[in-house]
């Protein structure tokens, strides 16, 4: 399959395709047709069941706009970049380090330094894909890739599009701690739209500027919660660690499972649970398993706030591409926003006893501090409050300095009212620690899609089909009569209506002849086809057929809905029916 086979594939069945192409199309914006709409609310579905439901997780429904106080604190104003560079003839932006991984035998260019990443340029003469020209010499820039906005008239209040939906949850979280009533561990997710402003947007559902994210924060106390890792423990991870990257020619895989991983502190704990809670749901919306890894990020690679992180990755036409990422924030956002807002971003954790405490404290003699500082002398007092409680031997001697607004101010101790008392203390706070598995969605879409795509001969003729799931497939069984003629056709449109009541997406084809409409249905991903026959009208059974194996069996129209029902949910297979026939 070459990669515009299934573009073409996706325009034509209505997957999907570049969106406003009537005005001449904007790259890195795509629109789902009447198919992907579905399947990506499906593989949607599929996660909020497997990183939802099944892990005792809420989701939130944050805005995609926000204001600039948030990015400011959140480090994506100054750090959200990627290397930029341009052509000096026609003017086309290029992303410097793809260029270098497209025409060298370097991966993972992202890590590289600006400077050398001019130098390669240079060294591999690098030209610009768009007109030829030299690229040699010209400058690469940092490029941020927020899209900015105004927040109401005039440009006093800038505000962003969110480049990732996870600041969403993190601003939010005085109120979501409070839901959860201050107990660690608990878990947020959010799916929906993040906006990056793209340098060079490509290989279509991939790198888009528009793109839909389903993102879960794990906020935990890093002192002493562990993941349930016997609920995963034994699922198989392909792991590709930096150290192989970096040291091995070649590609290397460690293959382990979640509990080795652990056990063998290759890969963080929580990070490890996810990866086996990633690829269970990779595997049951479709993604190939011999074409999927984990990939360690190298450390030049890990955005500002990871700590450690894990790529899922697909095969994708002999490339590998990130599906999504599992990354280790540590208490960097939170942390951020507890600085940067007038909120609480940590938890109150509750001691089981009280415990008795020494506690530093001061009490300044204001009627000294007040005309020695004038208008600075509060500030003076709850500075020295705050070294109180950083260093009580910064009291020890006759003199105590402090720095307000960049200036040093010296006072006498005996001023400071200071003293180490004894308090009895019930809880403390606590910042917690983000594990957080970033799924695009838009990706995992296109993943499903390249490796559902088959060739196959069926009869002597080629046929393409889509292998998809049953349990993502957007349309899960098409109705045919055999004919429109002598009740067969109302017989189906019944039959149609009924399965669709019943919650199937259902649909009826009565044009061409049934060879045609079957290699219609497998082209669209329908796993399975039911035909009205003459015999239907006589006895009330129907011929099902599988889309894969393309055999037959013939079943009542009665337990047709449960039939499916068991198909769908994997609780019976096509072969487990009665007697397979072959295609007529
Ligand atoms: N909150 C973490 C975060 O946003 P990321 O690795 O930048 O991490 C997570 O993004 C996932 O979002 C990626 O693995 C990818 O699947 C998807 N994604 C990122 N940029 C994208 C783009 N321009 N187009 C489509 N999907 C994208």
């Amino acid at each position: 399959m070459s990669r515009s086979d299934l573009v073409e594939l996706a325009k034509r069945r209505g997957y999907f395709f570049q969106s406003a192409g009537a005005y001449g199309g904007v790259s890195g914006f795509y629109t789902y047709g009447p198919q992907g709409a579905t399947l990506k609310a499906n593989v949607e579905d599929a996660w909020r069941e497997r990183f939802g439901v099944q892990e005792g997780h809420r989701e939130i429904d944050a805005p995609t706009v926000m204001p600039e106080p948030v990015f400011e604190a959140s480090g994506h104003l100054d750090t959200f970049d990627d290397m930029l560079v341009e052509c000096p003839e026609c003017g086309a932006s290029h992303r410097a380090d793809h260029l270098i991984e497209d025409e060298t035998d370097i991966e993972e260019a992202e890590s590289i330094a600006i400077p050398d990443v001019e130098d390669l340029i240079a060294d591999h003469d690098l030209q610009c894909p768009d007109c030829g020209a030299e690229l040699a010499g010209e400058p690469v820039e940092e490029f941020n890739l927020m899209f900015e906005t105004s927040i109401g008239p005039g440009s006093s209040s800038p505000g962003y599009l969110r480049p990732e939906t996870a600041q969403g949850i993190f601003v939010e979280f005085p109120q979501l701690a409070e839901y959860a009533r201050n107990q660690l561990p608990f878990g947020i997710t959010q799916i929906g739209k993040a906006y990056r402003n793209e340098i060079s947007p490509r290989n279509s559902l991939v790198r888009t500027r528009e793109f839909t994210q389903a993102e879960l924060e794990h906020f935990v106390d890093p002192t002493e919660d562990v993941p349930d890792i016997d609920r995963v423990a034994d699922v198989e991870l392909t792991l590709y660690p930096a150290d192989k990257q970096e040291e091995v020619e070649g590609v290397e895989y460690v293959t382990k499972t979640v509990r080795e991983a652990v056990e063998d502190g290759l890969v963080h704990e929580w990070v490890a649970y996810y990866l086996g809670v990633g690829k269970q749901w990779y595997e049951s919306i479709g993604v190939d398993m011999d074409r999927f890894r984990f990939r360690q990020h190298l450390s030049g690679e890990l955005a500002h706030y990871a700590a450690d992180c894990w790529d899922a990755e697909g095969e994708i036409d002999g490339d590998w591409y990130e599906l999504a990422g599992f990354a280790y924030r540590s208490d960097y956002d939170l942390s951020k926003h507890d600085e940067y807002s007038d909120d609480d971003f940590t938890v109150f954790k509750q001691y089981d006893e009280p415990k008795v405490v020494e506690r530093a404290t001061v009490d300044p003699d204001m009627s000294y501090l007040g005309p020695e500082f004038g208008g600075a002398a509060g500030e003076v007092a709850d500075a020295l409050e705050t070294l109180a409680e950083r260093d009580r031997a910064a009291f020890e001697g006759d003199t105590v300095t402090v720095e307000v607004d960049g200036e040093e101010h010296e006072i006498p101790t005996e001023k400071t009212g200071f003293a180490v008392e004894e308090v009895k203390e019930t809880g403390e706070h606590v910042m917690p620690h983000v594990v957080e598995p970033s799924i695009g969605i838009d990706r995992a879409v296109y993943a499903v899609l390249v490796h559902a795509y088959e060739i196959d001969e069926v009869e002597g003729d080629e046929r393409t089909r889509l292998a998809l799931e049953p349990e993502v497939a957007p349309t899960f069984v098409g109705v045919f009569p055999l004919m429109d003629k002598d009740g067969m056709g109302e017989l189906a449109r019944e039959l149609t209506d009924d399965l669709r009541a019943a919650g199937f997406d259902a649909t009826y084809d009565d044009s061409g002849n049934i060879g045609r409409r079957y290699r219609r249905q497998d082209e669209v991903g329908t796993p399975f086809c039911v035909t009205v026959d003459y015999d239907s009208l006589e006895d009330h059974t129907v011929t099902l057929r599988e889309r894969d194996s393309t055999e037959q069996v013939r079943v009542p129209v009665a337990a047709l809905p449960d039939l499916l029902e068991d198909l769908r949910e994997g609780e019976r297979t096509f072969a487990d029916l009665d007697a397979p026939a072959p295609e007529q």
